[in-house]
């Protein structure tokens, strides 16, 4: 493209040039410091080399005893990797960087306010704070291997203390996002069965203390709906000793952290050696129900993937600093901010708020500060940083050598910006495309080795073979141009294990599919299915197209509808509730809700309102919709089902496509009329959508 026309061209049509970008190769300096930049690595990774090529991961880690078996397929599809093989994933993060690196920072705490000190926590540090809060879960809450503590922690250091404590002692931990609702939380406590709830009285968040002690009160009330009890609530204090919350704490049943570590201060607890296919710890992700699902992560597996991954792709050396800024509530945070680097001996970087505060030069004053040199974040916090602050990276002092996007699809000329101003044209830009259940990436290009194309993540990362199938179970070979499903055709290290409690749902969405024959051991014929629409370029590069199923990403965090619309309904006056995605600028997309309400009830802007904070209190403020929408009927199909397709049509001021096949179709026009016409008075001007997101908004709910 001609460097004048640029700023005439719109995105949507930048997106249909999608195809013809260039590629950027990796500077001269980095190739020569990369952790993988002989090209006999695709070969140690060859198919023919599958399963033993991930003891090469395995073989970054300690072990107690040496796996018998790499990947055990007797009873397909759950995996077990490394069998045989004992180890502690805490004192691979931990302990044994000790000798080495004892007094190199692990962690590096930013806190919000700026007036507030950077925490640097040593090896050494994190060791004392592990082992203390390690000895009051065992000996206090009589936490024991295999049980589940769930954490509603906030980006602070105590929540990766409080993950390695749990695996030293073998105990599986659950993180639930620290913006999620009280009331998710306490679905969540409910589902995994934890009897202990690790909370923090508040947090700094936009220039806010931030009470989030009140959400642990709801969480409770909701977990004992669903018949769970949690016998004890432990609150570490933003400042210790300092209350921050308004919530009362409760007798004998909420305790401050800071107050009981008295007792346990210098007290080591044995790691237990475990085996490396126990559960190391639940994340939930939502689906196409309103039930979340805990995704099961292993123990030798996960954390040889992570480190293999981390080491490779991450490009991360023991020397480097490494700054995730993810939330450590999301897998990407787990992966990349702690057990990865962590594994690795690096230094991890971890910061409290938002990118924008106090001012969009934020990120870059830490980055400057702090001499980190790898940086890794998603294309939402990219496109906010742009757009409030398109100069501010080049005010600062900083030098990056590798840079990660990972959540959603980036448009090229967002990944343009992300290279040039923030990475100052200097750094190597990894696209690392993978999900929550997924452990560590699956699509990316390894930096020395493959150049980058803006937009696409690349091919499958070492020793991942996908492959994209039609409706039918055919190939969708590389270079058609067209889309299909993507899958994975082998199992990998840090594959989930299960869907926690619910082993026929985690068959039957990602493996019933494309499955060859229910009874077959052979990995062969067990594809993953991913979930994501994707087509493959004919030099192999993947472009992601989103998701196939009804989950909104929003800032890339997936949404799932029906746990939106349940959390509408919960509103007395609402009769039906349909949840579509939006095109939003900078979080890709947003929730909008319709709803239609309860016979002789009147709309209002009340019930708009209270619909609002339904969501957010079910769920939590990053699902708060862009608009409520109250509808005099939804258009459905003639089995009763929601169109949600014709819908999202409405709200993106694109085609709504066929809508002959309704049971109502003149209710379309009505809500157009409404819809879009508020829209325009709201001064929100709809853009033209790229082909991608017509794409991507017709595939939204096809399946109804
Ligand atoms: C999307 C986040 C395009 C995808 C690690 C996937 C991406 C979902 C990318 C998983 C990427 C993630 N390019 N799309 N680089 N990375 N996605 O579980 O739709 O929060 O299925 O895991 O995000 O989101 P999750």
């Amino acid at each position: 493209m001609e460097a004048g026309t640029e700023a005439q061209v719109s995105e949507a049509q930048i997106a249909v040039h999608w195809r013809e970008e260039e590629y950027y190769h990796p500077p001269k300096e980095f190739v020569e410091q990369a952790n993988a930049a002989d090209p006999a690595i695709f070969e140690r990774f060859g198919e023919d080399r599958f399963p033993e090529c991930f003891e090469e991961y395995a073989e970054l880690l300690t072990w107690d005893a040496r796996w018998q078996t790499v990947l055990d397929t007797s009873n397909a599809p759950f995996w077990k990797w490394f069998v045989g093989g004992r180890l502690n994933a805490c004192v691979n993060c931990v302990d044994r960087h000790l000798a080495s690196s004892r007094n190199k920072a692990a962690l590096i705490w930013v806190p919000e306010p700026e007036a507030e000190e950077t925490q640097a926590i040593t090896y050494q540090e994190l060791h004392r704070r592990v082992n203390e809060f390690a000895a009051l879960l065992r000996d206090f809450c009589g936490v024991e291997v295999g049980d589940r503590v769930t954490f509603h922690l906030p980006m602070v250091p105590e929540l990766p203390v409080s993950m390695l404590a749990c695996a030293r002692l073998g105990v599986v931990h659950s993180e639930v996002f620290g913006g999620f609702s009280g009331s998710a939380c306490g679905d969540r406590v409910a589902d995994s069965g934890s009897r202990i709830l690790v909370t923090m009285d508040a947090y700094y968040r936009n220039g806010e203390l931030i009470d989030h002690k009140a959400k642990a009160d709801e969480a409770l009330a909701t977990a004992r709906e669903r018949g769970v009890e949690i016998e004890k609530v432990l609150v570490w204090r933003r400042h210790p000793g300092e209350y921050g919350s308004q919530s009362p704490m409760v007798e004998g049943r909420d305790f401050f952290v800071d107050e009981l570590l008295e007792n346990y201060r210098g007290k080591v607890v044995e790691p237990v050696s475990m085996p490396a296919e126990a559960p190391l710890f639940l994340m939930y992700t939502s689906g196409t129900t309103a039930q979340p699902k805990g995704c099961q992560h292993s123990t030798g597996g996960y954390l040889a993937y992570v480190a293999g991954t981390s080491k490779y792709y991450q490009d991360i050396h023991p020397e480097d600093t490494y700054w995730c800024f993810a939330d450590i509530g999301w897998i990407t945070g787990h992966s990349y901010i702690v057990y990865g680097p962590l594994a690795l001996g690096t230094t991890s970087v971890m910061y409290e708020g938002v990118p924008t505060y106090p001012d969009p030069g934020r990120p870059w004053r830490i980055a400057e500060r702090l001499g980190v040199n790898i940086f890794h974040t998603a294309p939402t916090t990219i496109r906010m940083l742009r757009k409030l602050g398109p100069d501010e990276p080049s005010k600062y002092d900083y030098r990056f050598k590798h840079m990660t996007t990972v959540g959603e699809p980036i448009e090229p000329d967002v990944w343009r910006w992300y290279h040039d101003v923030v990475g100052k044209g200097e750094a190597v830009i990894v696209d690392t495309w993978w999900q929550t259940e997924n452990g560590g990436f699956l699509g990316s290009t390894l930096p020395a080795l493959q150049p980058m194309k803006p937009g696409s993540c690349g091919p499958g990362v070492l020793g991942v073979y996908p492959v994209i199938y039609d409706e039918h179970g055919d190939v969708v070979e590389a270079g058609s141009g067209r889309a299909g499903n993507i899958c994975i055709r082998n199992p990998w290290p840090g594959i989930f294990q299960m869907i926690w409690g619910d082993p026929d749902r985690f068959v039957q969405t990602y493996y019933a599919k494309y499955n060859r024959d229910p009874e077959s051991k052979d990995w062969h014929d067990w594809p993953y299915f991913a979930g994501d629409g994707a087509v493959q370029a004919a030099d192999g590069y993947f472009r992601i197209l989103g998701r196939v199923d009804d989950v909104i990403n929003v800032a890339g965090h997936r949404l799932g509808t029906k746990e939106l619309e349940s959390a509408a309904i919960t509103v007395d006056e609402i009769a039906e509730a349909a949840a579509v995605p939006v095109v939003d600028e900078l979080r890709g997309r947003a929730v909008e809700m319709y709803v239609s309400l309860k016979p002789g009830v009147g709309a209002s802007t009340e019930i708009e309102g209270k619909v609002t904070r339904a969501i957010e209190t079910e769920i939590g403020k990053i699902a708060r919709p862009k608009n409520v929408w109250i509808v005099p009927d939804m258009p459905k199909t003639r089995s009763g089902k929601i169109m949600r397709r014709v819908i999202a049509g409405i709200s993106n001021f694109a085609d709504v496509g066929d809508t002959t096949t309704l049971a109502n179709p003149e209710v379309v026009d009505t809500i157009r009329q409404h819809v879009q016409n508020e829209k325009l008075a709201r001064g929100e001007v709809p853009r033209e959508l790229s082909p991608q997101e017509l794409d991507d908004l017709k595939r939204f709910g096809r399946d109804e």
